[in-house]
């Protein structure tokens, strides 16, 4: 007898930024995807460009996660194999500003997701972020390196997310995965997916971008007077195709039974650091354009240098970043145009 042996993912917030990117991966390695997004942060945009470059209509669910009656509903309508979690706000300034509106949103909804995961034996891989190292003492970063106090309640949400899944591995039966994030950037080759920031970027990479294409005057590059070789921050950009195809191995880890635990944590990053000054440069030099920038005063709350150690990743899960720093950032100014064709 034929039958459908596609294993089924859930992407909650699949419509935003790396939502939208892991979706294409997954989609093209031959899973089945259902989107679900509240769209409060996002518009159709990423949703469109998903269904374009995969050249269908693909399902998509209206609804926020803590809205404990429709997860109730989503799980009902449909079996899901595995679930990855984006759907969170994520805005470092904006969560200690408003700490309940963080709090209340992204420990709802992951609560929500955790309780209909355990009744429907679903896979769950938790978007994590290397904001979870602080200011790490050693460099680069594995996964064994101590986690810090958070500095802020995003940060908080994070850490608090990841011991929410493991408590829930542990006691339940369940398998979990969380990744850490180090810095995502760039967009996909088409250009009909990328970073939609809402207002007044907080992130380098789409304020290099609409600081070229003339949406913001100047960049300020926060601090030029830390203790690394030219005075600016270091850190891990990870493209974010890179980063979406690592979501499909740990997917496949878990669906096909391969962990070595119940609950893993995996750095997502490509091992190199790059500063600040280094990353605009090599806007410049591949784009063949000037930004205008300025050096400010260092951003409150910031780290000095991050890297990944991304050797488990390596073992474990078959990934590794292939994309060069110049190529994601053609492919992020490529997108920015795409934007400005859209009038966005
Ligand atoms: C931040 C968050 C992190 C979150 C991530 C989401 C903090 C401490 N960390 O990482 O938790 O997961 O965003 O993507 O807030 N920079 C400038 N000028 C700008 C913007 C940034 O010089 O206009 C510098 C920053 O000082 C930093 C680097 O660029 O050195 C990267 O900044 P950003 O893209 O905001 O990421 P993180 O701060 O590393």
């Amino acid at each position: 007898m034929a039958y459908n042996m596609k294993k089924t993912v859930l992407v909650s917030g699949g419509a935003g930024f790396i939502g939208s990117h892991v979706t294409v991966e997954l989609a093209q390695a031959g899973y089945d995807v259902v989107i679900a997004d509240n769209m409060s942060n996002c518009d159709e945009t990423n949703y469109k460009g998903v269904c374009a470059i995969l050249g269908k209509e693909m399902p998509f669910v209206k609804m926020d996660f803590c809205d404990t009656e429709a997860v109730d509903a989503l799980f009902a309508k449909y079996r899901f194999d595995a679930l990855i979690h984006f759907a969170a706000f994520k805005a470092v300034g904006e969560s200690v500003d408003d700490p309940l509106k963080y709090y209340t949103n992204n420990l709802g909804s992951f609560l929500n997701i955790l309780a209909a995961a355990r009744k429907s034996g679903t896979h769950v891989l938790f978007s994590s972020s290397a904001t979870v190292y602080g200011e790490p003492e050693k460099k680069p970063v594995t996964e064994q390196s101590p986690r810090q106090p958070a500095t802020s309640p995003y940060g908080n949400t994070k850490q608090m997310c990841e011991d929410f899944l493991r408590d829930c591995v542990k006691a339940y039966g369940m398998h979990g995965i969380a990744l850490r994030y180090f810095n995502p950037i760039g967009a996909h080759p088409s250009a009909l997916i990328g970073e939609l920031p809402r207002g007044i970027p907080n992130n380098l990479v789409p304020f290099i971008t609409q600081t070229a294409i003339g949406k913001r005057e100047c960049l300020r590059i926060f601090g030029n007077d830390y203790p690394t070789e030219d005075g600016t921050c270091l850190r891990d950009y990870i493209d974010i195709v890179d980063l979406a195809r690592a979501h499909v191995c740990a997917v496949t880890r878990m669906v096909e039974d391969k962990m070595d635990e119940p609950y893993e944590i995996f750095n997502i990053g490509t091992g190199r650091p790059v500063s600040v000054l280094e990353l605009v440069t090599a806007f410049e030099k591949v784009n063949n354009l000037k930004l205008n920038y300025v050096f400010a005063p260092r951003r409150a709350g910031d780290v000095m240098a991050i890297w990944a150690d991304p050797g488990l990743a390596e073992r474990k899960l078959g990934w590794k970043a292939t994309r060069t720093v110049p190529e994601t950032l053609a492919a992020a100014w490529a997108w920015e145009k795409h934007l400005q064709e859209l009038g966005l």
